[in-house]
């Protein structure tokens, strides 16, 4: 069981290490998540301390009223257009730096943020680099119209991909049903290991009632992972190419 206290300063190195890839002027996407917000506070600090301008996209609601209350500049992705740096966490991330995202139910703005953006840098601990994506439940955002029918569809899609029997769970939250920041659902599959994610994202993304799916596939270029000692090491998409 990794200890929660090395795996706060774990987030906080990469935290620091993605705040160093900040320019001033630059249009920003801003994640979600606690590893996110680590990243958030350092980067308001950097900011208040040398007063040079951003432009920031949240990627949630939680993550703008964090931004905002700490005086950075959030604006509505319309407005700023493209990106030039996003920097978000992720729940896994395999040797190819594909991600599993959507464990904070925000992955649908995190990866219209994402794809909005010149290059997107994940920040993880170690606890998140897997050699499989799967372990982690993975996060689908379904509209709530017909979502048994979708689950069924889903379950058909896993069936044909030889994940047969794999629960797929409406999530809660304080024993409600979970609205997302669009309002939707997130159905979580829990698949164990995922041995085709490319052809699993094909299938989901074919569903109607499946507004987006967590696989985050030839996204992210860059994975900044963080130690407990204050170090990082950087995984590269170059590295894999
Ligand atoms: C939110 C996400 C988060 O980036 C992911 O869940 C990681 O969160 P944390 O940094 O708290 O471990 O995808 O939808």
């Amino acid at each position: 069981m990794t200890d929660p206290a090395q795996t706060d300063l774990s987030k906080d190195a990469a935290a620091r290490a993605a705040v160093a890839l900040v320019q001033p002027g630059m249009r920003l996407g801003l994640g979600t998540g606690s590893t996110a917000a680590i990243f958030v506070r350092r980067l308001a600090q950097r900011v208040a301390e040398e007063g040079f301008e951003l432009r920031c996209a949240a990627t949630s609601k939680a993550t703008a009223e964090l931004a905002t209350s700490l005086g950075l500049r959030v604006e509505d992705l319309n407005d700023i257009g493209w990106l030039d740096l996003t920097i978000d966490g992720a729940d896994e991330v395999d040797p190819d730096l594909n991600l599993i995202k959507g464990g904070g139910a925000a992955h649908l703005r995190e990866k219209i943020v994402a794809t909005a953006s010149d290059r997107m840098v994940v920040i993880a601990d170690q606890g998140k680099v897997v050699d499989r994506l799967g372990a982690f439940h993975l996060p689908v955002e379904v509209i709530p119209f017909g979502c048994q029918t979708t689950k069924t569809q889903i379950q058909h899609a896993l069936d044909d991909l030889g994940l047969k029997h794999r629960p797929i769970l409406l999530r809660k939250r304080d024993g409600e049903t979970l609205l997302t920041d669009e309002g939707n659902y997130i159905l979580d599959l829990a698949l164990e290991a995922i041995p085709d994610p490319q052809a699993l994202a094909r299938r989901l993304s074919a569903i109607a009632g499946v507004v987006e799916h967590g696989l985050f596939l030839n996204i992210c270029q860059l994975a900044i992972i963080g130690c407990p000692d204050g170090s990082v090491v950087e995984l590269l998409r170059e590295d894999i190419e």
